[in-house]
């Protein structure tokens, strides 16, 4: 099956700063000149500047393999907007550290329109209503190919308030192991703590056609994308780069074995998704980027009471 690697990333200028956001990396949510909102993660961001380079990779190659992930730019800050911006800054100890003029990563908010909110969390009857809940199978395989070494994170969201609602996968800093760019595999690797999105999998067959997508990247293709981050988001180290793309892609004649591994301990993995979900119970938390101007009369979402919500 082919593959879909979009010709270009985009480089964007950010031209208005809207307020931070939680998470270790310390995002900030930016307008930037094409008139999106971007969640940002920085150069001096306290996890490791690595992580940029994983969420560009690793993102434009889920992409590719048909993912549902946020388009990701590289956004240019200018040092006038840094200067002008206090809040622009990574907290790493006493005084807080500004953000460095130059490049970082945008993660594309999938709608500004205030009537589409976006959910970090819902429970498990809001999830049977996503329309694209099976993504979640293909995520897996890409995880565990990637070594995504963080637990799935996903947003849900309508493009349109006619729409259905959807999963989007974000989070791709800690592919590759974070910083380390080696693969400490476990079966565990990339598993939501929701186990209501496994339902249903069964054998290999479950992780069609994203396994097979993955499998027809051409080495070429992996190295190419490789070659859009900006160097300095891994200390322009060509060597451990090429190496990178090499692990990548030897890694494949083994996944169908690994996820063969995994499927049969999935009734494990449900039930340690199932424990981790048993802690989360009550989140439904929502994530309307308040500081996006709603218009005046539009009824503030996170007020809406949990029972009454509509999805
Ligand atoms: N593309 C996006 N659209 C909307 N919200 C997003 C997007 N990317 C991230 N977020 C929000 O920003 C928060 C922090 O982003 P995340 O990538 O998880 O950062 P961290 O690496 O610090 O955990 C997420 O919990 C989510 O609520
Ligand atoms: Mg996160």
């Amino acid at each position: 099956m082919e593959t879909c690697f979009s010709s270009t990333i985009r480089t964007l200028s950010a031209v208005e700063y809207i307020r931070p956001l939680r998470g270790g990396s310390q995002p900030h949510l930016l307008r930037a000149d094409d008139d999106h909102f971007y969640v940002v993660k920085f150069q001096n961001n306290p996890q490791h500047r690595r992580i940029l380079a994983n969420e560009l990779f690793a993102t434009r190659l889920a992409h590719a393999i048909g993912l549902p992930v946020p388009e990701s730019v590289i956004l240019d800050i200018s040092a006038e907007l840094i200067q002008s911006t206090p809040g622009l800054s990574q907290y790493r100890g006493q005084p807080t550290e500004p953000c460095p003029a130059g490049l970082h990563f945008g993660s594309r908010l999938p709608t500004t329109d205030p009537r589409c909110p976006i959910y970090d969390y819902l429970p498990d009857p809001g999830l049977e209503l996503i329309a694209n809940l099976r993504d979640f199978w293909g995520m897996l395989a890409f995880d565990q190919w990637t070594c995504n070494c963080d637990r799935r994170q996903v947003i849900f969201c309508r493009e349109h308030p006619c729409r259905p609602l959807r999963v989007y996968m974000i989070d791709q800093g800690f592919c590759f192991n974070a910083n380390y760019w080696n693969f400490p595999d476990s079966p565990l690797r990339g598993i939501y703590d929701r186990a209501i999105v496994y339902a249903g999998m069964s054998g290999i067959g479950s992780f069609s056609p994203w396994l097979e997508r993955i499998e027809g990247i051409s080495i070429y293709q992996l190295s190419e994308a490789a070659s859009r981050i900006p160097p300095e988001w891994y200390e322009h180290n060509t060597a451990e780069l090429t190496l990178l793309v090499s692990q990548l892609d030897r890694r494949r004649l083994r996944l169908r074995s690994q996820l063969s591994a995994l499927m049969a301990k999935l009734g494990l993995i449900m039930q340690i998704a199932g424990a981790a979900q048993g802690k989360a119970t009550g989140e439904h938390k929502m994530l309307m980027p308040a500081a996006i101007p709603y218009p005046a009369n539009f009824p503030d979402p996170t007020h809406r009471p949990l029972s009454g919500i509509r999805l």
